[in-house]
């Protein structure tokens, strides 16, 4: 059986546009294990690919760096990786524990790698009744030559707070949004414009392998609900946002199907649009925003979960990713 766990690795920082993000997940994460009495080491990925123990530089190459860090990796009890977007939340930290059988703090690499491909979470929506807006998906390549009518939403597939995404009204402005989406991603969606309320719907799953959703939160944003307005301070979260029982109902529902359909663990948010006719899913975060002022945590404080309890929940609900261990199911690790 898992051991309570004692000690944790807390992953921040990452390669791609949300680094600055992640180190702020990750640090409030930390203080929370260390109040709570867990011996915590601090990792940090900076954005050239080189890991930091603490203060200490491990290595001048990533490949040194990973070397480096293995063997802190071997002893913690559990990693949480608040590293958000690719070459984290993605699947990479995830597939890192698989490999090194290593209990991590949320979803493994095939929820990850899908819940981080706006393409892909479209198609395991849509599969299991979940609606999404109409959009497509296009190669980078291929910017020359779109056909588009009406208002359009521009982004790049995998990408996180709100870079590289615009919103289209006249087909003049298109090549620009295209141009920068594809500064994030080679893939680009272009998505139908929703015209509705954006309500998160996170979900947990308990070490004891219960899951529940915390009541909704709704974002207010004037447009697209962009980079500045995430972290300038200036948006405005309503919690629990003011629902009716069906539209509270059919929200929660939803955001367990996808968490259901892509085997996520840990939390998750799902961000959907309400429409007249019911919720529309935006987008999973298999790694949401984990400082105390983060949706995610807003929404369990209103569950009665502080932010402490929230994290230590976590971190107990870690498992090995991975294949179904043989010697698991016999009980024996
Ligand atoms: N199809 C859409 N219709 C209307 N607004 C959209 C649409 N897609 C995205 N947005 C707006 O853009 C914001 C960021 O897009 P999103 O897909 O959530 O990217 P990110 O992963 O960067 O958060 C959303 O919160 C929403 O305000
Ligand atoms: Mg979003």
């Amino acid at each position: 059986m898992n051991s309570i766990p004692e000690s944790v690795i807390v992953v921040g920082g990452g390669e791609n546009e949300e680094h600055e993000v992640s180190l702020a997940s990750a640090a409030a994460v930390a203080e929370a294990l260390q109040d709570a009495g867990y011996l915590v080491d601090p990792v940090t990925i900076g954005r050239d690919g080189i890991w930091r123990l603490g203060e200490q530089v491990l290595g001048q190459t990533p490949a040194d760096s990973l070397t480096a860090v293995l063997p802190a990796l071997g002893h913690a009890d559990v990693l949480f990786p608040a590293v958000h977007g690719l070459l984290g939340e993605d699947g990479t930290l995830a597939a890192l524990c698989a490999l090194t059988h290593t209990r991590l703090v949320g979803s493994d690499l095939r929820a990850g790698a899908i819940g981080m491909d706006k393409g892909l979470t479209k198609l395991v929506a849509e599969s299991v009744g979940v609606r999404t807006a109409p959009g497509r998906v296009i190669a980078a390549a291929e910017i020359g030559a779109i056909d588009f009518e009406g208002a359009v939403v521009v982004k790049p597939v995998s990408s996180g707070s709100s870079y590289g995404v615009s919103l289209v009204q006249d087909a003049a402005q298109l090549s620009d949004a295209l141009r920068t989406a594809a500064l994030f991603d080679r893939r680009i969606l272009i998505e139908s414009v929703v015209r509705a309320r954006e309500i998160d719907v996170a979900v947990i799953r308990e070490a004891d392998g219960s899951c529940w959703a915390p009541p909704p939160l709704e974002i207010h944003a004037s447009g697209v609900f962009d980079t500045d307005t995430k972290y300038d301070g200036s948006a405005q979260f309503t919690v629990p946002a003011v629902l009716t029982t069906d539209e509270s109902a059919a929200l929660i529902r939803d955001a367990r199907t996808m968490f259901d359909a892509l085997g996520c663990r840990g939390v998750a948010r799902m961000d959907f649009f309400l429409t007249a006719d019911g919720p529309v899913l935006n987008e999973v975060n298999t790694m949401p925003g984990m400082t105390a002022f983060s949706q995610v945590p807003r929404m369990f404080a209103a569950a009665g979960v502080d932010y402490p309890e929230l994290i230590t929940r976590l971190v107990h609900g870690a498992t090995v990713p991975g294949p179904v261990r043989q010697e698991a199911l016999r009980g024996t690790t």
